[in-house]
């Protein structure tokens, strides 16, 4: 079952991109889009990522802007540089030439109705790719995303989850797109924090190593806002859905929107709960993840090789 991961690196990110590479994914290519910090960041991000884990992966850049909504980044919670600030050796690889939306398209010809999508950033590679080949829809056989909210509580909004706030008109091509959409929402992984000690000792590996230290920012953070100790690693939850859907251990299948109008709302994925205002269930929510399952799959993403 071959898998696109799109990203936009971001600490957490970082995890899922690790793990997506060193954990049994049959991964075709990597697509990176504008998000956490700038499209150049992002694509400098997951190329050190390639680089750190002496991978041949391809790396695609794609959309450097949202289709409507102005920048929206999030150094605060990543660092200047999206991950964590640390330093890095000068980079030896470079992305390909194909723009990542046109290898998303290409991948959906030559794997039509076998390919899978994991995207854990802003959706406009995705939505792009929607409005280039229609047929995206039939190609596809998961789409796993993780982004907005179970019970609208936004965490860059009152109500907005960021890769939904970040282009709600993506997210909302998305989920109308007529495919069936797996969602991890924020509160799913807020609930979902890895244990800090779940990473190997220090000195086990260069990969755990150099996660330690770019994570180290977001560790802070999490303990000075939220005063809880552990690893908020909300799109490594998608990839192990990705890898494994009985690590959702309560889900449920509903019709969603995605809101793009009001000064308050941009962003909300608005939920048929009553099963009485929407249409057939468009999407699988992912509530509750298996916590053990979750670590297991870090800790061996994070052994030593
Ligand atoms: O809301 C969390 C999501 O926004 C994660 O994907 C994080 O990396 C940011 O992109
Ligand atoms: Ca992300």
């Amino acid at each position: 079952m071959p898998w696109i991961l799109d990203t936009d690196p971001g600490v957490d990110d970082a995890a899922a991109v690790i793990g997506a590479l060193r954990l049994p994914l049959d991964l075709l290519g990597i697509t990176v889009v504008h998000g956490n910090v700038p499209l150049e960041m992002t694509l400098t991000n997951t190329l050190r990522l390639k680089q750190l884990l002496g991978s041949d992966i391809p790396v695609y850049a794609g959309a450097a802007q949202a289709l409507l909504q102005p920048p929206c980044h999030a150094p605060e919670i990543h660092g200047a540089d999206g991950l964590g600030d640390i330093t890095w050796p000068p980079l030896t690889v470079a992305a390909e030439q194909q723009h990542a939306v046109a290898f998303i398209v290409e991948a959906a010809k030559t794997y039509a109705g076998s390919l899978n999508l994991l995207a854990v950033g802003p959706l406009t590679n995705i939505a792009l790719a929607l409005a280039m080949e229609p047929s995206l829809v039939d190609a596809v056989e998961r789409v796993v995303i993780m982004g907005g909210t179970h019970s609208a509580h936004g965490n860059t909004s009152m109500v907005g989850e960021f890769n939904f706030y970040a282009d709600p008109e993506a997210a909302a091509m998305v989920l109308r797109a007529g495919w069936h959409v797996e969602v991890v929402p924020w509160e799913t992984t807020l609930a979902s924090l890895v244990p800090l000690d779940v990473l190997p000792e220090v000195g086990a590996n260069p990969v755990s190593d150099t996660f330690r230290r770019l994570s180290a920012h977001l560790a802070r953070r999490m303990k000075r806002m939220r005063g809880v100790e552990g690893l908020l690693m909300c799109d490594f939850a998608a990839l192990a859905v990705a890898l494994d859907p009985s690590v959702g251990v309560d889900t449920v299948k509903l019709y969603g929107v995605v809101e793009t109008a009001g000064q308050h709302g941009r962003g909300l994925l608005a939920l048929d709960y009553a099963r009485r205002f929407g249409g057939a269930p468009n999407l699988t929510m992912y509530r509750t993840l298996e916590q053990e399952s979750l670590q297991q799959l870090f800790r061996r993403a994070f052994a030593d090789e």
